[in-house]
């Protein structure tokens, strides 16, 4: 059986670090592609060299070259500038269009079979471009938000209520953006409700910060975004596919008419597998979180608007 292939573009800190935990997983031959000449080169081998002290058994190559990507089941792609303080994701909206549509060109050129898993900014809008770009059906572009966003809501309930982390559940819908909703009526600690551990004022004061989290980083490190749990999520993701895992993942997805959505990438529930998506999954919502995940979709809607009228 043929080793999978998994290309990651944009050797930067979130594509570099996810080439790493791929590697280590072996869950595949990994090659690494960026604008930067020598960059995804000098990463690569660095992270090969690694290979014999950790022991894991998979090639990794870096290239500025698409041909090296040739024949890719999964290809990840963070190229893009990332948010600096005060840049909303928005700001980010014209550049990494640009950026998302001319990699996806070369991408599917080299891999027309490929699984898209896109992570540049804004989110759910750049998964919009791979998609109209690559022409691909919703089965084979999924977006990556909703993994990140829920580990962020998971540790911080697995901190406020003094728990594992590993008995925490939850997962995130919507956009990743401030309109996101942490879904605090499917979230337990060992199969009990939130409610069990933690009072109503911590759980509002949780879905807050699980709201920012991502400007919560952003505000430390001044000159870039997270990068150890986005690479984490993203090769959660990676891995339910090329190992057929069918996870249940919180992903940005293609909606068609679920929710009540109608072909905008949206945050919800998952299966991965082989196949790319798998399924949605379709919750019974409350008043509350539909009209919250409206809210939410609606921002998305606005967001691909402005990227229309860009291309
Ligand atoms: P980074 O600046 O460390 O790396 C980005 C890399 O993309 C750089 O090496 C750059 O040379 C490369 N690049 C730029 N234009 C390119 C092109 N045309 N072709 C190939 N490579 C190109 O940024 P970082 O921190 O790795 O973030 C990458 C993107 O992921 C940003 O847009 C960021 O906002 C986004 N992000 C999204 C998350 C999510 O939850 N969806 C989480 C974290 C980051
Ligand atoms: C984050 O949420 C920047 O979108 C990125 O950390």
């Amino acid at each position: 059986m043929k080793r999978p292939k998994i290309t990651v573009v944009g050797a930067g800190n979130v594509g570099a670090t996810a080439a790493h935990w791929i590697a280590s997983k072996e869950l595949g031959d990994v090659v690494l592609v960026d604008i930067m000449e020598g960059i995804p080169q000098g990463k690569a081998l660095d992270l090969f060299q690694a290979a014999p002290v950790e022991g894991f058994d998979v090639r990794v190559t870096g290239s500025n070259d698409y041909a090296a990507t040739e024949n890719s089941d999964v290809v990840v792609i963070t190229a893009g500038i990332p948010r600096k303080p005060g840049m909303s994701r928005d700001d980010l909206l014209k550049t990494n269009a640009k950026i998302v549509s001319d990699v996806t060109t070369q991408v599917v050129k080299y891999s027309p079979k490929t699984i898209l898993i896109i992570v540049s900014n804004p989110l759910d809008a750049m998964a919009y471009v791979a998609k109209k770009v690559s022409g691909f059906p919703r089965e084979r572009v999924i977006g990556m938000a909703g993994v990140l966003d829920s580990a962020r809501f998971r540790t911080f309930v697995a901190e406020a209520a003094n728990v594992s982390v590993k008995d925490v559940y939850g997962f995130v819908y919507g956009g990743h953006g401030d309109t996101m909703v942490p879904m605090t009526r499917f979230c337990s600690i060992g199969g009990a409700p939130l409610e069990a551990f933690l009072s109503k004022e911590k759980i509002d004061s949780i879905v807050e910060r699980t709201k920012n989290g991502g400007a919560e980083i952003v505000n430390y490190l001044k000159t870039g975004s997270a990068f150890y749990a986005p690479s984490a999520s993203v090769v959660a993701m990676v891995e339910s596919i090329v190992r057929d895992q069918n996870r249940v993942l919180p992903c940005a997805v293609e909606l068609h008419g679920e929710y009540g959505i109608q072909n905008l990438f949206v945050g919800v529930l998952a299966k991965l597998g082989n196949n790319g998506l798998e399924k949605v999954v379709e919750l019974e919502l409350n008043e509350t979180e539909k009209t919250n995940l409206k809210k939410s979709a609606d921002a998305v809607k606005g967001l691909v608007e402005a990227v229309q009228n860009l291309m």
